[in-house]
Order: C-alpha cells, then sequence, then structure tokens
C-alpha cells in the first residue's frame, strides 16, 4: 500500500509532518508531491501532471490543506487544482463527521458537481455568472451513497436543499426521495431546507444522524458542524468514487494567519489519517487506534484553537506515544 502525500500551503506541511510520522510509525509507504499554491509559484500550476499521475497510482491520496492570500481570486489559483484533483479522481462523495459530546452526526456532501463545477464566465454585457448543475445520476449515486452509511451506521437520513427556491432542488429531493423508497426503505429519510438546518446545527445537534447535501450547501454546513464540535482543528474528511484512490483531507484551509509557527492543531490531519486506514487501506483497527490516541490526547494537549498552549509536535509527539 502505498500513500500520496499533498502537503500543500500554510499550515498544510506542519499537519502532514506528524501525519507522516504516524504513518511511518504504521510501516506505512509514502511519497510527496508538489501541490497547491507552491505548485503555482515553481511550476505556474496547482496541479502538475506528475503530482496526478502519482495520485492515480497511490492507494489513496492525502491532502492538507491549499490557499495563498496572495493568489486569491488571482486567475491561476490553488483551489483550482483541489477541484481538478478531486474531478479527476472521481471522489463525488465527501463524508464529513463531527463528533463530540452528544454529537455524532455525518455529513454526505456531493463533491463534484453543482456551482462549482457548471458552466461559468462573464457574457458580452459584463454578466459574470456561475450555474448550478446536477443529473439525475450525479444525485442517485450520492443519494445511494448516503442512504447506505446511514443503514450502516443503524440511523436515519437528512436530505437538504433549497427545494423552495431552486430548480436543482426539485431534482434533488424527488431523487433521494425514490432512491429511498425503491431501495432503503428501511432507512427513515426526512427533508430539510438549508437555512433553517443551518440553525440546527447551531441549536439542536444532536438530533442530526446523516445529512446529504450538494456540494455548496456541504461545504458550509459543514465547517458550521466542525463549529459545533470543537472547529476547524478537529474535522476530517474522506472523499470516495466506485473506484480509484480515495481522498483523505481536513477540512479546514491553510490558515495563512498561523502558518509558520508550529501551533496548527494536527488533529483534523490525524483524524482524517484514520479515515483513509479504515477506508482505504484496509487496517480498521489501526484506525480506531488512531482515533482513540487523538480523542485521549486531545483530553489534556491543548494548541492554541482549544484554548492551550501545545505545539503541533507536542499532540503529534502523544498521539504516536499512545500507539506506540
Ligand atoms: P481556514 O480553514 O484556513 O481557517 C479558518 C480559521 O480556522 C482560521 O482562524 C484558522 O486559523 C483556523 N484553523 C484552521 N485550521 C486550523 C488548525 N488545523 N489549527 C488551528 N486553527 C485552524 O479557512 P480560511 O481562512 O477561510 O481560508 C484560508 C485559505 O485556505 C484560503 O485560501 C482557502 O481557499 C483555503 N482553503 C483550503 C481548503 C483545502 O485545502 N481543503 C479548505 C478550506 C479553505
Ligand atoms: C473545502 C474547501 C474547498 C471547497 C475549497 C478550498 C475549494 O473549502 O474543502 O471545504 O470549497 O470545497
Ligand atoms: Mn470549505
Amino acid at each position: 500500500m502505498t500513500v500520496a502525500v499533498l502537503p500543500g500551503d500554510g499550515i498544510g506541511p506542519e499537519v502532514t509532518g506528524e501525519a507522516i510520522r504516524v504513518l511511518d510509525a504504521l510501516g506505512i509507504a509514502h511519497s510527496e508531491h508538489a501541490f497547491g499554491g507552491n505548485a503555482i509559484l515553481a511550476q505556474g500550476t496547482p496541479l502538475p501532471d506528475e503530482t496526478l499521475a502519482a495520485c492515480r497510482e497511490a492507494d489513496a491520496v492525502l491532502l492538507a490543506a491549499v490557499g495563498l492570500p496572495e493568489l486569491e481570486g488571482a486567475a491561476v489559483r490553488p483551489e483550482q487544482g483541489l477541484l481538478g484533483l478531486r474531478r479527476e479522481l472521481g471522489v463525488y462523495a465527501n463524508l464529513r463527521p463531527a463528533r463530540a459530546g452528544g454529537i455524532d452526526l455525518v455529513i454526505v456532501r456531493e463533491l463534484v458537481g453543482g456551482l462549482y463545477f457548471g458552466e461559468k464566465g462573464t457574457r458580452d454585457d459584463g454578466t459574470w455568472f456561475d450555474t448550478c448543475e446536477y443529473t439525475r445520476p450525479e444525485v442517485e449515486r450520492i443519494a445511494r451513497r448516503a442512504f447506505a452509511i446511514a443503514r450502516e451506521r443503524g440511523g436515519r437520513l437528512t436530505s437538504v436543499d433549497k427545494v423552495n427556491v431552486l430548480h436543482t432542488s426539485r431534482l434533488w429531493r424527488d431523487v433521494v426521495t425514490e432512491i429511498g423508497a425503491g431501495e432503503y426503505p428501511d432507512v427513515p429519510l426526512d427533508h430539510a431546507l438549508v437555512d433553517s438546518f443551518a440553525m440546527t446545527i447551531v441549536n439542536a445537534p444532536e438530533t442530526i444522524d446523516v445529512v446529504v447535501t450538494e456540494n455548496t450547501f456541504g461545504d458550509i454546513l459543514s465547517d458550521v458542524a466542525a463549529a459545533v464540535t470543537g472547529g476547524l482543528g478537529l474535522a476530517a474528511s474522506a472523499s470516495l468514487g466506485d473506484q480509484g484512490p480515495g481522498l483523505f483531507e481536513p477540512v479546514h484551509g491553510s490558515a495563512p494567519q498561523i502558518a509558520g509557527r508550529g501551533s496548527a492543531n494536527p488533529a483534523a490531519m490525524l483524524r482524517s489519517v484514520a479515515l483513509m486506514l479504515r477506508h482505504a487501506l484496509g487496517r480498521p483497527d489501526d484506525a480506531s487506534a488512531l482515533e482513540l490516541a487523538v480523542d485521549e490526547t486531545l483530553a489534556g494537549v491543548k494548541t492554541a484553537d482549544l484554548g492551550g498552549t501545545a505545539t503541533t509536535r507536542e499532540v503529534g509527539d502523544a498521539v504516536l506515544a499512545r500507539i506506540g
């Protein structure tokens, strides 16, 4: 098994350092590749051909974060590399778990469609536009994935849309309802509108189980879910397709304000490693052991985002000591 590691920008390389120590401790082979803003500055592209080829050949891809303030809004941006990689790998299902206290929810975010990938441009009259587009098969596959996860957990599914306004939400709601009635009648299903559902995540997160939603809503709601479960320093994700390597990445970005200080929380990255062990590398026991080690560590060793003074390295040390 080999993992393609993309440290990226900002705090990316710092949290990657701790992930690599864990991979080494578990005897997992890995190679690092240029990706994101640093790749733009060095090679003119955020996703070099060599990097994409290495990702395709790997059993899994572990990505920290991309984004440089000086490239925000530029014509060529680090984030385009990330969208390109997700699309090229076909990882349409992005699982974003959020757990803390009595909260145990997972957002299943559609990752390769919607506003992010629809037609965009500028018309002659000066209008700039992005288009939200979904096909029936795109909604069917993400719905099936979310229902399967809910069934496996013995749980229920909430589908989040904006059917009172958006045309694509009508397709979304119909298809999710159909797949549920036809293939997953044992999984309780309800629907919610995205605005009030954002409030539910804040006010009653313990009532939420599995959530399925389109790309942009999932992006926003997963930061909200992270915020009510300890913050972005803790939130991991797994992006899966039907075949080929999965992509494992924290929910957070490159956090340029705190980059270079060794103060970033590596927990989200280490939890992403755990998701990779479980979903891509066939090592569920190591995944659970790593998750437990991170949980136990966080009870005592806290970085600044959690109100403590521990460094990135000290969190890594404590986790490594626990996994042996
Ligand atoms: P961000 O997630 O980088 O940071 C938001 C806030 O959370 C900041 O206060 C930051 O300091 C804090 N934070 C994030 N991760 C942390 C960690 N591990 N430990 C401690 N604190 C942490 O979001 P942003 O500031 O809106 O975006 C910065 C850049 O990151 C942008 O260029 C954006 O496009 C990019 N971004 C990339 C990804 C990704 O690569 N997957 C995800 C989100 C944002
Ligand atoms: C995320 C990030 C990305 C997204 C950006 C950096 C393209 O915010 O993974 O949540 O919007 O998908
Ligand atoms: Mn995001």
